[in-house]
């Protein structure tokens, strides 16, 4: 009989994402077909330690390990070497044999800072083991909206004006940088962090008053900051599956709540509904798509990334928002539930990934890594 495969998940992680990723790995966690994988939970303390073991669930039924000790006698303070020989965990201050905990494939279900970001994938590439997602350079694109924007304005696909600055510069000079924003961009406006996800630190200026309390606020979040211009929009999103050939879902449409999709009406309220698939003319829907392989391939992307659209009220046309590489994942979170309107149900969706991981690890391991100057 063929081996199960061994599948460490990742979850939690030192990032304002931390609940939202416990709860897209409890669904994982409780998805993933167990004829096919052994599953090994590893939770990230939001101080960074990994705690293998401690499941998701425990963690939603109010448990909150700071510690091993916390969690129960079966839980370990692990981590994961550096060093390729290993290919798996290995227990603090206990000897262990070498393959022993390996594993197979990993899924780090980890949204934002040290996890969405390419740190955890850096790890993972010196670890040499296939994972679930984009690689480093992927994913730290997708991470950081100036860095993003740049890469796709370079390409030529449509996006928001923006304006960017450094924190240091701003608290040096606000009055000359808010000149230089008004006459390029104009109010409103939108103000993010760079770095952040889930609408954390993110404001709208409608004004001088409101810009400046914008910045500061966003200013207290990253060293970088971002500011686009405020687009009227509908807000729709399209799922993207696969390594250098990707496909893209139906697109579904976020109807919130607030005045725009903030944290509260995100995770909060519950009031923000999603509308699978979007209403949409069947020319949008293929532009969207379209438009979704694109970003994917030019952000280096892999396995699975979210792209988010602004399709403008009064004209329709269709303005590329950001990128999420490793998006929410709970059973009703957007990603999944565009899969499953497009014809491929949760489980299958996770087969998929783990087995795109695989792909592209062996193609990875087909590049050379050594250079013997001829003559030696
Ligand atoms: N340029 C913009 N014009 C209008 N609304 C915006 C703009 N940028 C962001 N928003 C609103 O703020 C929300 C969060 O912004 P986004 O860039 O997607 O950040 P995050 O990475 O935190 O999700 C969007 O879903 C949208 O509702
Ligand atoms: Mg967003």
């Amino acid at each position: 009989m063929r081996q199960k495969k061994r599948v460490l998940l990742l979850f939690g992680g030192r990032s304002g994402e931390h609940e939202v990723s416990i709860n897209s790995a409890a669904s994982v966690m409780a998805a993933l077909d167990r004829e096919k994988y052994d599953v090994i939970p590893v939770a990230i303390t939001r101080d960074g330690k990994w705690l293998a073991g401690v499941t998701p669930a425990w963690i939603m039924s109010g448990g909150s390990p700071t510690s091993a000790a916390d969690a129960g006698e079966d839980a370990k303070h692990v981590f994961l070497p550096a060093d390729p020989n290993f290919r798996g965990l290995k227990v603090l201050g206990e000897r262990s044999a070498d393959g022993e905990n390996m594993v197979d494939v990993v899924i780090p279900v980890l949204h934002g800072t040290y996890g969405e970001d390419g740190t955890v994938q850096g790890l993972l590439e010196l670890a040499n083991v296939p994972y679930v997602g984009a690689g480093v350079l992927g994913a730290a694109l997708g991470m950081d909206k100036v860095m993003m924007k740049t890469v796709l304005a370079q390409q030529g696909l449509p996006q928001a004006g923006f304006w960017w600055c450094l924190r240091k510069d701003w608290e040096k000079d606000p009055e000359t940088l808010t000149e230089d924003l008004e006459q390029k961009l104009g109010y409103p406006c939108f103000i993010k962090p760079a770095n952040l996800g889930s609408s954390v630190g993110i404001s709208k200026a409608r004004n001088r008053d409101e810009l400046v309390r914008g910045m500061d606020l966003a200013a207290s979040y990253d060293r970088k900051i971002i500011v686009e211009e405020f687009i009227d929009a509908r807000e729709v999103e399209v799922s993207v599956l696969g390594n250098d050939d990707p496909a893209a879902s139906l697109p579904g449409e976020i109807v919130s709540h607030n005045e725009f999709y903030d944290y509260q009406s995100k995770y909060v309220d519950g009031l923000s509904h999603l509308i699978i698939p979007a209403d949409l003319p069947a020319d949008t829907v293929e532009r969207l798509r379209d438009l979704a392989v694109k970003v994917f391939r030019g952000l280096e992307c892999a396995g699975l990334a979210r792209v988010d659209f602004f399709i403008r009220k009064n004209n329709g046309e269709v303005l590329v928002n950001e990128i999420n590489t490793f998006p929410g994942f709970t059973r009703f979170s957007m990603y999944p539930k565009l899969w499953e309107a497009t014809g491929i149900g949760y489980r299958e969706l996770l087969d998929r990934l783990i087995d795109l991981a695989f792909e592209r690890h062996r193609d990875k391991n087909r590049s050379q890594t050594d250079f013997k100057p001829p003559g030696r």
